[in-house]
């Protein structure tokens, strides 16, 4: 499962140079901002990949924006590894995370690093991304090979916790909490940290306050780069979206209108045509009808 092997129809923005931690922190110390985003499967990876993005993310997200299930916890690390695949056989150039999920790290580092590396392993992610102040477990995972991707703020494995999808981070306490989460993860050796659900002015100061990139979604514009769930920004949701989102295009009414006409032409017998349908060649055609027009063969 290489990742450096590139099709000879890969368009341009796919050729430039693998993306790596490397160029996520050259990205930060010149102010670029880093893109990322997440897919679930081959062609929109493919198209994700091809489009120029810096990171995939295979979030934990596919639970409810492809599973359909209300919350991130039900999905499995079978599940996540499944669509990891599928999105590391499109994935050429930008760095492929992995999210791990809900019970695959929460109850011992052993147990974490274990599964983590199953992520690697089995699925070729270059990084896993885990939520919370975890310390020890993102000490051993580095120390592993395995680079880690921590999420601070808004982190929707704690739903219930949190008692809901709320904004985090606006009391004195919970501002100091995450700065010192944040900096405790980045000592710990985490290569980035998504910051999530929080006010723009905390998020920008826990992005200065790091030497690896913040990368936010809902945390505003001063972090170091954005991540957007692929089906918020496409209209594929069926929710309505979150204060952060921005709709790039409506993928929605896109289906529903193509889908429809599929519909009216199957039901009206204007698909298929002629034109799209295989036909037999003119000397067989005449065959089956001179056997067809014999009185002792039956017809069919
Ligand atoms: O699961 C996910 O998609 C995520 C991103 C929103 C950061 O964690």
């Amino acid at each position: 499962m290489s990742i450096t092997q590139f099709r000879t129809s890969d368009p341009p923005s796919v050729l430039r140079a693998k993306v790596t931690s490397h160029t996520l922190n050259e990205k930060k110390a010149a102010h670029k901002p880093i893109v990322a985003l997440t897919a679930y499967d081959y062609p929109t990876a493919r198209l994700v990949d091809e489009a120029g993005v810096d990171i995939v993310l295979v979030g934990d997200s596919l639970a409810m924006v492809v599973l359909g299930y209300d919350t991130t916890i039900p999905v499995t690390v079978e599940e996540m590894l499944h669509h990891t695949r599928a999105v590391r056989r499109a994935v050429r150039r930008a760095m492929l995370v992995a999210d791990m999920p809900f019970g695959s790290y929460q109850a011992s580092v052993e147990e974490g690093v274990r599964n983590a590396s199953r992520f690697l392993k089995e699925a070729g992610a270059e990084a896993v991304k885990i939520e919370g102040r975890r310390i020890e477990l993102v000490e051993q995972m580095s120390a592993a090979g395995i680079p880690v991707m921590a999420h601070l703020g808004l982190t929707p494995q704690s739903v219930h916790k949190m008692g809901g999808y709320r904004v985090q981070g606006k009391s004195l306490n919970a501002i100091h909490g995450l700065l010192d989460d944040a900096l405790a993860l980045e000592a710990a050796g985490a290569f980035s940290l998504v910051l999530e659900g929080i006010p723009r002015e905390v998020a920008q100061r826990i992005a200065s306050s790091l030497k690896i990139p913040a990368i936010g979604i809902g945390a505003g514009p001063d972090c170091d780069g954005q991540i957007l769930v692929l089906h918020d920004l496409l209209n594929l949701t069926f929710a309505p979206p979150a204060k952060f989102v921005r709709r790039y295009g409506d993928a929605a009414a896109l289906i529903a209108t193509a889908v429809e006409s599929y519909r009216r032409d199957v039901e009206e017998r204007s698909f298929p045509s002629n034109e799209e349908s295989y036909h037999l060649t003119k000397e067989m055609l005449a065959a089956l009808e001179a056997e067809e027009s014999t009185p002792t063969r039956k017809a069919w």
